[in-house]
């Protein structure tokens, strides 16, 4: 097939480079003529494992740039639109670039064409796109419109492209499912797994993806409700780790035990500061928009929003309990991205704990594997240093946060962080490490949702005055 795909961001390239890999004929597109330059010269703007391998794979061959959009639809059987749907100031999906795109597209088509909307949009923009390609110029009957709503994840976009759980396919006529199940067939059928130099899957591999054709809005509804369950999975556990807290249970082994009933699921389901990036708390509010708009107030979407929020809250209290002031405090910080494995600190819990500690007077030294650089146009610079290594931001630190689950984290050498710190005091918004194996190796361990980590040299005097950060129970190594 030949297909063309509007907007270079992270939806657009990984689709873009995935599917050549999976054999079409493809011309991405961007209006930013510098990245389009970059690309053409094999630079990839994203952080991410496989797309410089893919871009090396079929630059040139089955996947041109360009920065026309009206050369580059004339001649396909579909066009993807992967443009920014950024937030509006009234929480609401901000349309604007797909109906700019919708213009140019209409304008341009002369033969039948499927327009596919890709980027998340809110349910019945499929009808408004529609609309707009017939008011300005695109003759009745030369095209169609489908959506099909894209599940990847930064840090394992490719991946999630290629093995995905579900395709989802709205369309409204037979034409267009035939067109969109064709375009999918090297994955629904598998003949894409079984070529020597398909990009590998670790896990249990999938020997045919599944493809779920839907009508066109109830695949718009998919996409944002599917976000909305994920971050409704992520507040509900956070808010079960404040209860967990307070009583002394642990957190990890309450989602071990809610996790293993299959009808629930054990992923998403990791306690911590809350979730951030450029979806979820876009999205949310977005979906809630939505509803309003349908005459219905979800307002389980607001307290999931107000659990997210209420979570960097809780956490910046447990380090003002921790350290007893903050004025004039240094504070080492593992983390910077919304998440690992990206270099991505859009919506960052990590960022915004910086940020309010450095209001309180605070000074931080930070480091992340691969955010910094962005992160250097977002902060301050006055009261951030950039560490070199996690050992680094430990030194000569009051304390230690981790705000970011990047693997690398949570094998550190533990004797030599004790070893660089001012005062042995790890505060842990992801859980990476077992309070009792922090405690052992001489630190005092706050973390979410479970007892604190007390060494046992600390343990009676901790019992004594605050029994851990916010009253929660302590764990020295005596009692394990
Ligand atoms: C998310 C969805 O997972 C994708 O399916 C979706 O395609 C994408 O949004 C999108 O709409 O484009 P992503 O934003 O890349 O993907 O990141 P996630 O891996 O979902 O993580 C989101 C946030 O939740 C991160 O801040 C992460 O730290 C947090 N999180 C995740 C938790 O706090 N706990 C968990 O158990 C899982």
């Amino acid at each position: 097939m030949r297909i063309a795909v509007i907007g270079s961001g992270y939806v657009g390239l990984v689709s873009a480079v995935c599917f050549a890999e999976i054999g079409h004929d493809v011309v991405s597109v961007d209006n930013d003529s510098a990245k389009i330059a970059a690309l053409e010269r094999g630079e990839v703007p994203i952080h991410e494992h496989h797309p410089p391998e893919l871009l090396k794979r079929h630059r040139g061959g089955r996947l041109r740039f360009s920065t026309s959009i009206d050369k580059s639809v004339k001649d396909v059987d579909a066009v993807f639109i992967t443009v920014g749907t950024p937030q509006s100031e009234t929480g609401e999906a901000d349309l604007s670039f797909v109906e700019a795109v919708a213009y140019e597209i209409a304008a341009a088509i002369e033969r039948p064409t499927l327009i596919v909307e890709k980027s998340t949009v809110p349910v019945r923009t499929c009808d408004s796109l529609r609309k707009t390609l017939l008011l300005n110029g695109a003759k009745s009957g030369t095209f169609s419109v489908a959506s099909n709503p894209e599940f990847l994840r930064e840090g394992t976009a490719v991946l999630d492209f290629l093995y995905p759980d579900r395709i989802v396919v709205g369309v409204d006529d037979e034409t267009s499912a035939k067109i969109m199940q064709e375009i999918y067939a090297p994955l629904t059928t598998g003949s894409y797994y079984s070529n020597k130099d398909a990009i590998k899957f670790d896990g249990p591999t999938a020997p045919k993806a599944r493809i779920i054709v839907t009508n066109a809005k109830s695949a718009e509804l998919i996409k944002h409700a599917s976000n909305a369950f994920l971050a409704m999975k992520i507040s509900f556990i956070n808010a079960v780790a404040n209860i967990s807290e307070a009583v002394g249970a642990d957190i990890t082994q309450v989602c071990a035990g809610i996790g293993s009933d299959t009808r629930i699921g054990s992923k998403f389901l990791n306690a911590g500061i809350g979730y951030g990036g450029s979806c979820f708390p876009k999205d949310v509010q977005a979906f809630h928009a939505v509803a309003m708009q349908c005459g219905y107030d979800f307002g389980l979407l607001t307290e999931v929003m107000q659990i997210n929020e209420e979570q960097r809250r809780r956490f910046l209290k447990k380090v003002r309990s921790a350290l007893w002031t903050l004025r004039g405090k240094q504070l080492g910080v593992l983390g910077l991205a919304f998440k690992g494995d990206t270099d991505d600190i859009r919506e960052s819990p990590a960022i915004a704990i910086i940020e309010a500690l450095l209001k309180e007077g605070c000074s931080v030294k930070v480091f992340d594997p691969a955010a910094t650089s962005r992160a250097k146009e977002t902060l301050p610079q006055k009261g951030v240093t950039y560490a070199n290594d996690p050992y680094d931001a430990a030194t000569g630190s009051d304390a230690l946060l981790i705000l970011t689950e990047w693997k690398e984290f949570a094998q550190l050498d533990l004797a030599k962080l004790h070893a660089g710190l001012k005062y042995p005091i790890v505060l842990d918004g992801r859980n990476l490490y077992r309070p009792e194996q922090m405690a052992a190796a001489g630190l005092i361990y706050h973390s979410i949702g479970r007892a604190s980590g007390v060494p046992e040299h600390m343990a009676g005097v901790l019992d004594r005055t605050h029994s851990g950060v916010d009253g929660t129970p302590v764990t020295s190594t005596r009692r394990q």
